[in-house]
This record gives C-alpha cells, sequence and structure tokens, in this order.
C-alpha cells in the first residue's frame, strides 16, 4: 500500500479532470466551448472555496484583534487607478511569433528558458539571463529585449523559432463604460487588486472603528485581469478572488512587521495540511511599482514552485498618491509619539483560486493495495475535515428493515451543524468510494446492530479504518475533527 502522507506527483491532468468530474470546478460556458480563463466552481469547489475563505477570514480577524474586515465595491472611481500606478505602470510585455501566430509575455519566455537551464544545471547562466531581463524591462528597452530574446536564441515553444514581433506593453486591466447614454459614459475599470478598496477606505476604518495603529485591513473579492497568456487551470485566471490585509504602520517599522507577516502567513500554509518541503519563500527581483521589498510564498505544484501568495511592503506609495489625487488627507495622528504621518503598509495578499488549486494538488491521492489480478487502486481527496466540503455522509446498508428511517432521523439532527450527504442505494463499498472522491471524512454507516444498541460505525477517509460509537456521540465527534480551532492551534 502506498504511503499515504507522502507526496505524489500526479501530473495536472488528473487533477484538473477529477475537479470536473466530481463537481468541484468547470470551464465558463462550457456548452459554448469555454471561455479562456474563466472558471466555474461545482457544488464541492463552491464549498471548499467558501471553507478556505472563511477560514482566512476568521484567522485574520478572529486570532488578530487589530484586524477588521471591509468588503469594498468593485468598481471605484478611475482616479483611484490613476492614483495606484495602475493606469501607467500595471503592464505585461507581449511579443508574439509571426510564425506560430502564438502570443506570448517575454518575461515568461524568459523565465521558462531560464528554469530548462536551470534544470540543466547552468543555473549562473540562468540568473544571468533573468537579471538582464530585470535589466532591459526596468528601462523600458522593449526594443533590447527583442533583440535579447533573438540573441539568446529564446524560441517559440510551438513553432521552435526566434521570429518575433516587436514586444510591446501591455495594460492588464479590463475597462467599461458608467452611464446609460454613449456620450456621457465615462470609462471605469474592473478592478485589478482588491487593496485599493482598502486604501480608499483608510480613513473611514480606522475612524469608525476606533482603530489605532498597528492595525489591518482584511478583504475577500473578485479581481480581474486580462492576462495574456491564460493557463495551467485555475493558476492564472482573468476573473479570480484575492484574500488581501493591508497593516498600516509607523513609518520605519516596516522591516519588523514584513518578517513578522512572512512569517504567520508561512505558518498559515502548513497548518492547513501542506508539507513544509512543498512551500517556500522566494523573494521578487523584479519589484511591482508599489513595492520597496516584495516575497512570493510559493507552493510546489505539479508544473513547479508557483507563487501563491505575495508579501509586499509597500512605504506610503499608495496612500501618498491618495491623498496627492484626492486632495484629501490621509493621515493618522499617532498619540504615542504626538506626531501625524501618512502610514507605510506591510500587505499580504493570496489568490482564494490558487490556494484552492493548491489544495487539491495537496490531496489528491491514489492508493494501491492487492497485487497481480487483484490491484485496486482507491483515489481519494486528503482535505484538512475544517476545509472538506461535505463532513459526513450518512449511510444505511440496506434500503429496507427500518435502517433508511434511523438514517434519515440522524441526518435530520446533524443537519444543522455540518454539511452532511444522505445516501440509501447502491452498494456500501460503491458509496464510500465515492465520498473518497469529494473528500467526506467520515462516512456513517447504519446497520442492523444500529437498531439493537444505537451505534453506528465512523469510517475514516484516510486510514478507511471503522470504529463503532453511540449515534448520540456522533455530533461531539464530528465537530471536535472539523474544527476549525485545529487549525488555528497551529499558528
Ligand atoms: N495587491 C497585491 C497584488 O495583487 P499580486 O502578486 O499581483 O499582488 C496577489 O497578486 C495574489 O493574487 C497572487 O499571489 C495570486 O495568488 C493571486 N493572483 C494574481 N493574479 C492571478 C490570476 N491571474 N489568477 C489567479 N490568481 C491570481
Amino acid at each position: 500500500m502506498a504511503n499515504n502522507d507522502s507526496q505524489q506527483d500526479f501530473g495536472i491532468k488528473e487533477i484538473v479532470a477529477h475537479a470536473k468530474e466530481y463537481g468541484f470546478v468547470y470551464p465558463s460556458s462550457e456548452i459554448y466551448d469555454g471561455l479562456q480563463a474563466v472558471y466555474d466552481y461545482g457544488p464541492y469547489g463552491a464549498e471548499l472555496k467558501k471553507n478556505l475563505k472563511d477560514l482566512w477570514w476568521q484567522a485574520m480577524i478572529k486570532l488578530n484583534e487589530n484586524v477588521v474586515g471591509l468588503d469594498a465595491a468593485i468598481f471605484m472611481h478611475p482616479l483611484t487607478w490613476k492614483a495606484s500606478g495602475h493606469i501607467d505602470s500595471f503592464n505585461d510585455p507581449m511579443v508574439d511569433n509571426k510564425d506560430s501566430k502564438k502570443r506570448y509575455r517575454a518575461d515568461v519566455l524568459v523565465e521558462d528558458h531560464a528554469a530548462l537551464l536551470s534544470a540543466q544545471g547552468q543555473t549562473e547562466k540562468a540568473q544571468q539571463l533573468v537579471s538582464e531581463m530585470n535589466r532591459l524591462l526596468d528601462a523600458n528597452d522593449l526594443t533590447g529585449l527583442r533583440q535579447f530574446l533573438m540573441d539568446e536564441k529564446i524560441v517559440c515553444p510551438v513553432s521552435g523559432t526566434t521570429n518575433w514581433t516587436d514586444v510591446r506593453q501591455f495594460n492588464l486591466m479590463f475597462s467599461t463604460q458608467v452611464g446609460s447614454v454613449a456620450e456621457d459614459a465615462n470609462v471605469i475599470y474592473l478592478r485589478p487588486e482588491t487593496a485599493q478598496g482598502i486604501f480608499v477606505n483608510f480613513l473611514n476604518v480606522q475612524k469608525t472603528a476606533r482603530m489605532k495603529i498597528p492595525f489591518g485591513i482584511a478583504q475577500i473579492g473578485k479581481a480581474f485581469r486580462n492576462e495574456i497568456v491564460a493557463r495551467q487551470f485555475i493558476f492564472r485566471m482573468r476573473e479570480f478572488e484575492q484574500m488581501e490585509m493591508q497593516f498600516f504602520i509607523r513609518p520605519g517599522e516596516e522591516s519588523q512587521w514584513y518578517e513578522y507577516w512572512k512569517d504567520v502567513r508561512m505558518k498559515w500554509h502548513k497548518a492547513l495540511g501542506i508539507p513544509a518541503e512543498n512551500l517556500q519563500f522566494h523573494d521578487h527581483e523584479k519589484l511591482a511599482h508599489y513595492a520597496a521589498a516584495a516575497v512570493d510564498i510559493e507552493y510546489k505544484f505539479p508544473f513547479g514552485f508557483k507563487e501563491i501568495e505575495g508579501i509586499h511592503s509597500r512605504t506610503d506609495f499608495d496612500l501618498g498618491n491618495h491623498q496627492s489625487l484626492s486632495k484629501k488627507k490621509m493621515q493618522y495622528f499617532d498619540p504615542q509619539i504626538n506626531q501625524n504621518y501618512v502610514p507605510y503598509v506591510v500587505e499580504t495578499s493570496a489568490g482564494a483560486d490558487r490556494l484552492f488549486f493548491m489544495l487539491l494538488c495537496n490531496g489528491y491521492k491514489e492508493e494501491t493495495t492487492g497485487e497481480g489480478d487483484d490491484v485496486k487502486t482507491r483515489t481519494y481527496l486528503k482535505f484538512h475535515p475544517a476545509l472538506a466540503p461535505v463532513k459526513a455522509a450518512i449511510l444505511p446498508l440496506v434500503k429496507k428493515d427500518g435502517l433508511p428511517e434511523i438514517g434519515r432521523k440522524v441526518f435530520e439532527d446533524l443537519k444543522y451543524d455540518f454539511n452532511l450527504i444522505y445516501e440509501d442505494s447502491q452498494s456500501i463499498g460503491k458509496r464510500y468510494a465515492r465520498q473518497d472522491l469529494i473528500g467526506t471524512p467520515f462516512c456513517i454507516a447504519i446497520d442492523h446492530q444500529t437498531k439493537e444498541d444505537e451505534t453506528v460505525t465512523i469510517r475514516h477517509r484516510d486510514s478507511m479504518e471503522q470504529e463503532r460509537v453511540k449515534i448520540a456521540e456522533l455530533k461531539d465527534k464530528i465537530s471536535q475533527a472539523v474544527s476549525i480551532k485545529n487549525i488555528f492551534k497551529e499558528l
């Protein structure tokens, strides 16, 4: 039997197929052949994502007395994006291959090529390439970048040629109009990050919730980016969800808070059940337009270590720019030092969809038992019980002899506390297998003994072990196992 806890390297194909087949993630508007880089969450996906977001929200707000929540609108005044720098600087360098007619991000082409060289042991050369690319991008030397692609023989993966067009900067924000008549319409953007809703509300929240620096504002919500190359399933989408927290601090204290939040956020990912060896920090070489220091937390996806969350030291860049453009003071009076200042900010910014994808990759297990003709494979999703979409399945062994009636009663008693499934057709083995595939941690079987002594069996998803317990004990037992306190204890 394969070791349950060992990291099993399944390809992305199995995981994407499983996600679709078992109600986690579907391509958007699939009946029309889908919409690139947009996905819908099915019944179990929606539950898993909701549990993940609830956990983040509670960890931020319940565990930190000085962090409060916000739910700002997606549409914001267009000047917001001028102040934030997104209109001028939120660009990706885009290039087309004239032979294959395929479009790429020039920086991703270079990074992929460098990763290949690293894998072949040419680490120094790989680093040189990335540094040179960053130098060209910082200087906005797009002609130089095209020449660099050709000189370094960085080829199109489809045509295999270096027949590149000019490199152009492409702004990632989606725009639309507000106003009912075309002449009155104003351009408005779909927010590319949730953070700006927090910045523009800084004073509202500080005053109305009577917050004292240091304090944080947390928000979960949709963000939109017109990604040039959308790939790897829900890793890079055009519509996605962010879980962001801006922590407002006294200028000069940014290094200590940056380290603090790096540590807290890394612990959080480990507490979800992600093995430490599959997580790493990656310092940014090329900083976003707003950042003075930035690090990614990366997870080892089947396609390599990739960013799931960013921790950014944003100085007073955003509040300062909003103050200049809006002409409204963004200052805080600090009674401890008797001074007014524009606070500095350390941000934690996680993608809900990327964390969801990480949970799927981490949880997907295939276990083989038996030998020769008798080999059997069991597939299951090993989610932390607090995150699992369905907590328990109530399964009468047979559909007669009064067992369904007992099952229904158990279901009715527990349904206010847990998300449950009731099923009384098909063999019990098939029903267990079905629950494994969606990651249900507990299957509760009602059998003939139940009628005699009011006990049931609980079958555990990961070990497949069964234990006999009293019906009256079920609620406490499941509550303890699925409590988010189990995750919080690790933080
Ligand atoms: N407010 C800072 C900010 O938005 P970011 O590094 O651009 O920083 C933060 O994004 C997180 O949002 C990323 O770590 C990732 O998890 C998620 N994210 C960004 N772009 C995404 C996309 N196109 N699809 C899915 N998730 C994305």
